[in-house]
């Protein structure tokens, strides 16, 4: 088992590498999303990272706050917040308050930045570990975190550090890779390896354990669902741009133009959508209730 801080140092690298090129492939003129899209029901020329974090809201009760005076509407904390895309998107559409934390000085540099352009008013964002966040207990109406709690060394402590930080009647929404079947063969253990060793990922916990994680934790459970199908095409999508840059990537690795994080990105890219073709893994969003 890889110690805590040797992840965390991962994470930082990798993203201090990469974000440029999570940046290319996204094109954040358009947005400022880090994570797969999701195509149920997108309307015709939708943006389907944004229809995520769409439809991620409506679960969380996010509702558009009208003209709630400031203080008033909700305050919302983005675990692991990239460069800003749902607190963005959470601030301007629908007039939350929102935090944003990351590991990475230039993500929350650029957030900032992004925000400033997009004239999202009401957000903030720092430097700060999830694992010992800078925050009061009983702080945030909801917690979010897409496909950052899958780099989180300990789940479950991260999940009672969550629940700690939520005010009553407050909402957890995950969403992110979980564990299914177990590799078969050597050659799927290599794929299931790439995945998340290029994509700086400890370990992803199944279904089960995340009810578990919530439940020890003291929250209810309000909703669980399995987003695989919905997100397949944007897995094969990225998978295609994996085809073409794994060459691109291992030769400049090769001649040291590269990193080795760049390098597993690609490699990543492409096998994750092959280790979730073959179930060993899914794509998930939970939505926990504070009691009170
Ligand atoms: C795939 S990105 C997702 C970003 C964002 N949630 C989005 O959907 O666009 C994962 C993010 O989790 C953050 N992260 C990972 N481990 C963290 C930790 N221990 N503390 C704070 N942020 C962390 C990374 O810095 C990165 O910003």
């Amino acid at each position: 088992m890889v110690e805590a801080a040797e992840v965390k140092a991962q994470v930082r690298r990798y993203y201090q590498a990469t974000t440029e090129d999570y940046l290319k492939y996204y094109q954040t003129d358009w947005h400022h999303h880090m994570h797969f899209g999701f195509d149920r029901d997108l309307p015709k020329g939708g943006n389907p990272t944004e229809h995520l974090v769409r439809y991620l809201a409506g679960l969380a009760g996010l509702g558009d706050t009208g003209k709630a005076l400031p203080d008033e509407s909700p305050l919302v904390l983005d675990a692991g917040c990239g460069v800003g895309g749902s607190a963005i998107w959470l601030s301007r559409e629908l007039g939350c308050r929102t935090v944003g934390i990351t590991l990475v000085e230039s993500q929350a540099r650029m957030a900032r930045e992004f925000a400033r352009r997009g004239q999202a008013l009401r957000t903030r964002f720092a430097v700060n570990d999830f694992q010992t966040p800078a925050f009061k207990e009983k702080s945030f109406d909801v917690i979010w975190a897409v496909e950052s709690f899958d780099h989180s060394p300990d789940k479950a402590q991260w999940v009672k550090v969550m629940a700690g930080l939520l005010k009553p009647g407050g909402r957890l929404i995950i969403a992110d890779g979980f564990a299914a079947s177990p590799p078969r063969d050597a050659s799927q253990a290599k794929a299931y390896r790439h995945f998340l060793e290029g994509w700086a990922v400890p370990h992803l916990c199944t279904f089960a354990q995340m009810r578990e994680y919530g439940a020890d934790a003291g929250l209810e459970l309000s909703y669980e669902e399995d987003l695989s199908f919905d997100v397949l095409p944007h897995s094969l999508a990225i998978f295609r741009f994996g085809l073409l840059f794994i060459p691109w990537r291992w030769l400049k690795r090769s001649l040291g133009f590269s990193s080795t994080e760049k390098l597993g990105n690609a490699l990543a890219t492409f096998y994750q959508y092959k280790t979730l073709k073959a179930q060993l893994w899914r794509y998930g969003a939970f939505c926990f209730r504070k009691p009170g």
